[in-house]
Order: structure tokens, then C-alpha cells, then sequence
């Protein structure tokens, strides 16, 4: 399968005071179509930083990331816009709705803000609602639904423009574990059914075993990554 991601020594250092600090150190990694990766490490290690790179959020001090085999820190702010509501969607730790919108009108923002018509999203729409399950509630507002209603309007907006990748922070971090287990089996739908390549930060053992590969990081630095002993495994039986 192709790469979606490629990143190619990547850095990040940040300024604090009239100090630089280090924070990845040198990160080469790619991600295939249709993986679901997880990223776990102690706090600290750089996991959301190194997710932020790979969306085109932030940029790094040094190395690249290519997303499709394009260089997404050689494009301007405004096409790097475009290809990331285009092509990615983001799900964070903590919703990031917007409070007084509909659970519809904040699912259709990156539609709305890409100029495009709703209506001509009424039924992709109408399927997110029922995938995400919220059919029943979509009038309602941030403030009227549990954290795990808002966790799936938040990945319902991930997925209204057809997105190739979705990045996860620490998706179900603030979740109850049944609310938790509910949105991994979400993702697994997602990722399984409609083919969608998932890349998410967790600290939990029961999310990442969702995951069909595993990164692990420290300092800065991937200290283990599972697609090597997968690629071990496919060695040996040749
Ligand atoms: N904007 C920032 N400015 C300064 N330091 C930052 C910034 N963002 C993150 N850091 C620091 O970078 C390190 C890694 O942070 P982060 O990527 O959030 O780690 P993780 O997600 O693994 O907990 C931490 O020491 C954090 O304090
Ligand atoms: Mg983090």
C-alpha cells in the first residue's frame, strides 16, 4: 500500500525565555494507507507535537512531512488550509465544538468554511449522523450531550469531508471507560469500513490494542515501533 505519511528527520525545538528546547529529535517515520496507528509514551515525550507536524498545525525546526508524497511545510498557509480540511480530520482530548452551534451546524464547519454548499452534504450528512449515532440529537448543543456524544459530533466533523487520515489527541482521555470503549469502536468502524487511515496519541493500553500498529516514544525519539516486527515476521516466512 502507498505512504500517506512520510516524515524525513523531523525536529522540533521550542523557544522558551532565550532558551531553545528540544522536544523530537530526528523523527523518520511513515504511515501506509490504512493503518491505525497508535502513539503512546510517557507525558512529555513529544506526542502531541509530533501529531501537530504530521497535520501541518505547526511546523517543524528542521526535516519535512510529506502527506501524499507532497511536502507540506514548502506550502503557504492558505493551501496548507485547504488540503488539510480537505484531507485530514482532527479529533482532540477535549471536543473543541463550538458551544453555542447545533450538533449539525458544528459538523458542517469545515464544509461551511470551505465555501461550499450544505446541501449538497445532506446525505453524507445523514450517514455520518447514523454512523456516529446521533441522529436523535442533532439539534441539540455542545452543553445537551455527555462527553462521549460530544467526542462522536467532534469525529463526525472529522469525517464530513471525506477525510484520508484523521489525527486523534488523546480521543477518549476525558471519556468514562464505556464512553471510551464506544468511541474505539467508532474508529475501528471507521478505519475497517470506510478505509480512512487513523493516527492517535494515547496513553491507554485498551485504545492502542485497537490500533494495528504501535509506535512508542521517548524523549523525543520513537524507541520502538511494532511495524518492525511485523516486517520482521513477513522476513522470516520468506
Ligand atoms: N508551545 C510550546 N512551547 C513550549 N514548550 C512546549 C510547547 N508545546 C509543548 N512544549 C513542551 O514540549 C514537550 C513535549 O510536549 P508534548 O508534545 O505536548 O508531549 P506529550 O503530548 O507527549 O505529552 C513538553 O516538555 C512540553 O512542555
Ligand atoms: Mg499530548
Amino acid at each position: 500500500m502507498p505512504d500517506i505519511i512520510e516524515t524525513d528527520k523531523l525536529y522540533k525545538s521550542y523557544s522558551v525565555g532565550n532558551r531553545e528546547v528540544p522536544v523530537l529529535k530526528g523523527i523518520s517515520i511513515t504511515v501506509r494507507n490504512g493503518e491505525f496507528v497508535a502513539i503512546m509514551g510517557p507525558s512529555g515525550c513529544g506526542k502531541s507535537s509530533l501529531l501537530y507536524l504530521l497535520g501541518g498545525l505547526d511546523a517543524p525546526t528542521a526535516g519535512s512531512v510529506f502527506f501524499d508524497q507532497s511536502n507540506i511545510n514548502k506550502m503557504n498557509d492558505k493551501s496548507k488550509s485547504v488540503m488539510r480540511r480537505r484531507n485530514m480530520g482532527f479529533v482532540f482530548q477535549f471536543y473543541n465544538l463550538v458551544q453555542n452551534l447545533t450538533v449539525v451546524e458544528n459538523i458542517l464547519l469545515p464544509i461551511t468554511m470551505d465555501g461550499k454548499k450544505k446541501k449538497d452534504y445532506e446525505q453524507t450528512l445523514d450517514n455520518i449522523l447514523e454512523i456516529v449515532g446521533l441522529t436523535e440529537r442533532k439539534n441539540f448543543t455542545p452543553r445537551e450531550l455527555s462527553g462521549g456524544q460530544q467526542q462522536r459530533v467532534a469525529i463526525a466533523r472529522a469525517l464530513i469531508a471525506s477525510p484520508k487520515l484523521i489525527l486523534a489527541d488523546e480521543p477518549i482521555g476525558n471519556l468514562d471507560s464505556q464512553s471510551g470503549t464506544e468511541i474505539m469502536e467508532l474508529f475501528r468502524k471507521i478505519n475497517q469500513e470506510k478505509g480512512i487511515t487513523i493516527v492517535q496519541v494515547t496513553h491507554s493500553q485498551e485504545a492502542a490494542a485497537y490500533s494495528n500498529r504501535i509506535i512508542h516514544m521517548r524523549d523525543g525519539m520513537i524507541e520502538k515501533d511494532s511495524a518492525e516486527d511485523f516486517a520482521a515476521i513477513e522476513n522470516l516466512k520468506k
